[in-house]
C-alpha cells in the first residue's frame, strides 16, 4: 500500500518538454487514470513514477519519501505494459513465479503466493500452459499475476488492454476494476481511451501536451470541465462546439437565439467583453415532439437539417448540419478539435452536430426536423484560453449529483454548496446525470 506524490515532475528530451511541472497526488489504494491523446506525455509520467524515466525537475514522492533518485528495484512497484511479453518457453506458473525466483523467495511462499494470485485471477486450471496456448484476456492475466505476485505496494499499468479485442478489452476492464476493488492496491493507469478512463478510475487526470488539465472524479470531468479540451476529450460522441455572443442574458447560437436560464442570469456579465464558444453534449438535444411541455419550457426549440441517423437500438445518434458564418474564430477550439481528430477522438464527420435522442423518434435522413435542446445545460468557455467561463456555476448544478459520489475526494471536490439563491422549483427535472453512452459509434 502506497500514496504516491508528484510535485512539479517534468522531463525534457533536447528542445522538448514532454511532461511539464505536473503535480498529483495519487491517494493510499486510489485508482488513478491517467488519460490523454498519443504524444501527451501519459507514459512518461508512468515510467518516471517506476523509476524507468530520468526526472529533469521536480520530485518523486513515495510514502512521504522522495524516490526520485532511487533505482526501480528500491521502489517496489509493478509495472504491466502494453506490450506484456510473457516468456515464451515458461509456462503460466514459470512466467508468474519468474520476479520471485529472481528474489531467491523460498519455495514455499513462491509456491504460496502464485497460488493465491491464481485464485484471484482464475488461473488455476492453466499454470501448465504456456503462453502460445492461451488467448489474449487469458495472456494479459498472466501478465497482471506476474506484477500481483509481488505485492508490490503500487501497480503501474501502461495501456494493458490495448492488444484485446474490443469485447475482451470490456470483459478484461471489468475484471481488472473488481481485482482493484479487492486487492486495494494503489494503480496508477495509463490509457488514451476515455471509456475506459471514465469506467475504472476513482479519479481521472488529463494531460495535453504534458500538462496537466484537471484531476477528477469521472463524473466530475464529465459535469465540470475545466476547459474547451477536458469537455471534448471526454465523453462519446463528443461535445459540439459553436461560437456564441452574448448580448445582455441573450445568446445568439448558429441555429437559435435563446435567454440564459434564471441561474446563470446573475453571472452573465462573466460572459461580456469575451468570444465565447458554447459546449453542448448530444444527450442534450431532444426530438421537440418527445418532450414533455413542462420540460420544453427550459430549453429551446429549432430546425436543422439531418443528414446523418445512426440508430443503435437503445440510443439514436442524429447528425445534423449547422451553418456558421466561417468558423468560430477561435484559434484554441480549431487547435483543441485538430487534436481530438487526429488523436480519433472526434471523426470527420462529427463535425456535424451530433444529437442523442429518443430511439422513439420518427426523424428522419434528409428531413428538416425540430429539434430542442435544454439551455440549462450548456457550458461556455472563453474561446482564446479555452477556460470554462462558468466553472462555479456548472459546480453549482453537479454538485447534488457530485455529493452523492463517494469517490469525490475533498482536494477536488465542487467547493460551494448548492446555491441558496438559487430558484429551485424552477430547475426543470434535467436529463439524468450525463454519464457518456457505453457504446460509441464511432468505433
Ligand atoms: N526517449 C525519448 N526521446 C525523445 N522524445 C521522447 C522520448 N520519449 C518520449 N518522447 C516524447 O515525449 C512526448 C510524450 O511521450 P509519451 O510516450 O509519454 O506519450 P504518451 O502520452 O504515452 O503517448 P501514446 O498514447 O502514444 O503512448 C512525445 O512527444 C514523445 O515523442
Ligand atoms: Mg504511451
Amino acid at each position: 500500500m502506497s500514496e504516491i506524490k508528484l510535485v512539479g515532475v517534468t522531463r525534457r528530451f533536447a528542445d522538448d518538454v514532454a511532461v511539464d511541472h505536473v503535480d498529483l497526488d495519487i491517494a493510499d489504494g486510489e485508482f488513478m487514470i491517467l488519460v490523454g491523446p498519443s504524444g501527451s506525455g501519459k507514459s512518461t509520467v508512468l515510467r518516471m513514477i517506476a523509476g524507468l524515466e530520468d526526472v529533469s525537475d521536480g520530485q518523486v514522492l513515495i510514502d512521504g519519501k522522495d524516490v526520485t533518485g532511487s533505482a526501480p528495484r528500491d521502489r517496489n512497484l509493478a509495472m504491466v505494459f502494453q506490450s506484456y511479453a510473457l516468456y515464451p518457453h515458461l509456462t503460466v506458473r514459470g512466467n508468474m513465479e519468474f520476479p520471485l525466483k529472481l528474489k531467491k523467495m523460498p519455495r514455499k511462499e513462491i509456491d504460496e503466493r502464485v497460488s493465491r494470485a491464481a485464485a484471484s485471477l482464475e488461473l488455476q486450471d492453466l499454470l501448465d500452459r504456456k503462453p502460445a496456448q492461451l488467448s489474449g484476456g487469458q495472456r494479459q492475466r498472466v501478465a497482471m499475476g506476474r506484477a500481483i505476485v509481488r505485492e508490490p505496494s503500487a501497480f503501474l499499468l501502461d495501456e494493458p488492454l490495448s492488444n484485446l479485442d474490443a469485447q475482451l478489452r470490456v470483459q478484461t476492464r471489468a475484471e481488472l476494476g473488481e481485482l482493484q476493488e479487492r486487492l486495494k492496491t494503489t494503480t496508477v493507469y495509463v490509457t488514451h481511451d476515455q471509456t475506459e478512463a471514465m469506467t475504472l478510475g476513482d479519479r481521472v487526470a488529463v494531460l495535453r501536451k504534458g500538462r496537466l488539465q484537471q484531476v477528477g472524479p469521472p463524473k466530475e470531468l464529465y459535469l465540470i470541465p475545466a476547459n474547451v479540451f477536458v469537455a471534448g476529450f471526454i465523453g462519446s460522441p463528443g461535445m459540439n462546439f459553436f461560437p456564441a455572443t452574448v448580448d445582455g442574458t441573450t445568446v445568439k447560437l448558429p441555429m437559435v437565439e435563446y435567454e440564459l436560464p434564471a441561474r446563470l442570469a446573475d453571472r452573465s456579465e462573466l460572459l461580456h467583453g469575451t468570444h465565447v464558444v458554447v459546449g453542448i453534449r448530444p444527450e442534450h438535444f431532444e426530438d421537440v415532439g418527445l418532450v414533455g411541455r413542462a420540460e420544453r419550457q427550459a430549453g429551446v426549440g429549432f430546425t436543422a437539417k439531418v443528414e446523418r441517423l445512426e440508430w443503435l437500438g437503445s440510443e439514436l445518434f442524429v447528425h445534423f448540419r449547422v451553418e456558421t458564418s466561417g468558423d468560430t474564430g477561435s484559434e484554441t477550439l480549431r487547435e483543441v478539435v485538430d487534436e481530438l481528430g487526429a488523436s480519433g477522438v472526434r471523426g470527420e464527420h462529427e463535425m456535424l452536430t451530433v444529437a442523442r435522442i429518443d430511439p422513439a423518434s420518427d426523424i428522419a435522413e434528409g428531413d428538416e426536423a425540430k429539434f430542442w435542446l435544454n439551455t440549462d445545460r450548456i457550458h461556455y468557455f472563453d474561446a482564446d484560453t479555452g477556460e470554462n467561463l462558468l466553472q462555479k456555476a456548472d459546480e453549482i448544478r453537479a454538485g447534488d449529483h457530485l455529493d452523492a459520489d463517494p469517490s469525490s475526494t475533498d482536494d477536488a471536490g465542487p467547493a460551494e454548496p448548492a446555491d441558496p439563491a438559487e430558484p429551485a422549483a424552477s430547475v426543470p427535472p434535467s436529463v439524468p446525470p450525463s454519464v457518456p453512452p457505453a457504446v460509441s459509434p464511432h468505433g
